[in-house]
């Protein structure tokens, strides 16, 4: 079915993508060091039990200028160096304090570009991750590549390093898009590329592609999204282009070129959504997609699906996310952490005490409820106010009081079409799905104290 403009139009707001809760934007100075360091110790008595990595490498060889990571240019081969010994010191550090009987479930390399750097950095990590924490059997350790800089000896030697998924960033096949955005194409044709990744036995692939860039059409977008499914991956994910040159300053000179208006970014959402499910794609949260026999759509379809920093996970795979490197964001279930931002300042700080924190939050118990909340609508399209109650052990009406619930405040979206209120749960509908960030902020308290800048939600 498709989106009426009208409600694109309605509700496309400024809001949280609420990838954390509370997001990023009220995170703060007063958390630090020995905060952290309490926090993981902490985690060694909460839910989930298992550990999650994720390893930050912020770096690429050239700026994107669309792009909304953390990450640096120029970077020397010393100073590389320097800040992998950073990395490898802080694993050593903060793992002290993890009980190391839990084990270790996913691992996930982010950037920057990964895979620009030399190999044997990204070995030595790993082996120290490997020599440090007990893998669970069937652990996932996924990197994130940029296929201008990907060879097939490359993806041979991830493969030996233990990397069992690999994601690449597409965004679009188009030359004048990725001229636009100050991006280089992929080195090899990504057929042959996403193949040699499945030769070498991979459990599997991501793609993302990112609509709403400069130059792209409603036309040459269905285009790339029509080329992306013959690579027949397992995961694929549409990308909305947040714009917030406010916060990064590199995406300003997209504005003189300028963009699909959100109406046209509306289309090639839906469009996107159409081609995706009709190929056989099941519609994991707001904008991923996977195979309906991959992990996420049988967890979508027992509602066991999670969501962290890194993106979808599962119950099974989800643990509490250690971060390490510079800007990494550690989740856990009581506190978020994230450690300074540029990289000498990380690495003269590790060196100096082990630890890098730069901001952080610590979580209340109704927090925890608003999170647990939210995260059911972005991620399994309902919320079951009764499994919430079970869950934290707490009455209904707490619940509702702790969100400020009434009905009344879902009227519009009943009327709209885009959600269902029985008892007590609420089902976003398919119409709906477009609107997960608009129907979460509704249970979102801190909304109203306007805390930062926001990308619009559709
Ligand atoms: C760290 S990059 C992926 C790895 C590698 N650096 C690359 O570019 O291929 C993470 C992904 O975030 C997405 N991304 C980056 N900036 C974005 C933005 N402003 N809006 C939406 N998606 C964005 C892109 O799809 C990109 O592939
Ligand atoms: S999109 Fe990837 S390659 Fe481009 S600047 Fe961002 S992290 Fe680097």
């Amino acid at each position: 079915m498709l989106t009426d403009k009208n409600l694109v139009e309605k509700y496309n707001e400024a809001g949280p993508r609420y990838t954390s809760y509370p997001p990023a934007t009220f995170f703060n100075e007063y958390f630090g060091n020995h905060d952290y360091l309490l926090s993981v110790e902490k985690s060694n008595f909460e839910r989930p039990q298992n550990i999650s990595i994720y390893v930050h490498v912020p770096f690429c060889p050239q700026i994107c200028h669309f792009c909304g990571c953390t990450t640096e240019t120029g970077f020397s081969r010393p100073f590389l160096e320097r800040y992998i010994d950073a990395v490898i010191k802080e694993i050593e550090y903060v793992s002290q304090k993890i009980d190391k009987k839990r084990k270790l479930t996913q691992v996930h390399w982010g950037g920057g570009t990964p895979n620009s750097i030399s190999y044997k950095y990204i070995e030595r990590i790993t082996n120290k991750l490997k020599e440090t924490f007990d893998f669970a059997e069937n652990y996932e350790m996924a990197i994130e590549c940029n296929p201008a800089h990907l060879e097939f000896r490359h993806i041979e030697l991830l493969k030996s390093f233990g990397f069992n998924r690999i994601s690449i960033g597409i965004q679009d096949f188009r030359k004048d898009v990725l001229d636009a955005i100050n991006r280089r194409p992929s080195k090899r044709p990504i057929e042959d590329i996403v193949k040699k990744i499945h030769d070498e036995g991979f459990r599997g692939t991501n793609i993302d592609l990112v609509y709403g860039l400069p130059l792209q059409t409603i036309e040459s977008f269905r285009n790339t999204v029509e080329r992306a499914v013959k690579l027949d991956t397992d995961r694929l994910v549409t990308f909305s282009y947040a714009h917030v040159p406010s916060v990064i300053p590199r995406q300003k000179i997209l504005d003189d070129i300028g963009f699909p208006s959100s109406k046209e970014k509306a289309q090639m959402y839906e469009q996107s959504s159409q081609i995706l499910t009709s190929s056989g794609y099941v519609s994991i949260g707001m904008d991923h997609y996977s195979k309906p026999d991959d992990e996420f759509a049988i967890a979508l379809k027992e509602k066991k699906l999670h969501r962290n920093f890194q993106g979808y996970c599962t119950r099974e795979t989800t643990g509490q996310v250690y971060g390490f490197g510079a800007s990494s964001i550690s989740q856990l279930d009581s506190a978020y952490s994230q450690n300074i931002k540029s990289t000498s300042d990380y690495i003269k700080n590790i060196d100096k005490k082990g630890v890098a924190v730069l901001r952080g939050y610590t979580l209340n118990n109704n927090e925890k409820i608003i999170r647990h909340i939210i995260n059911s609508i972005m991620c399994n399209y309902y919320v079951d106010f009764d499994e919430v109650s079970r869950f934290f052990n707490i009455s209904v009406n707490d619940i509702f009081e702790i969100v400020q619930y009434s009905e009344s405040k879902f009227n519009d979206f009943i009327i709209d079409d885009l959600i269902t209120l029985e008892g007590n749960i609420i089902v976003v509908k398919h119409k709906g799905r477009l609107f997960t960030r608009n129907i979460s902020m509704r249970f979102d308290p801190l909304i109203k104290k306007k805390i930062g800048t926001y990308s619009k939600t559709i």
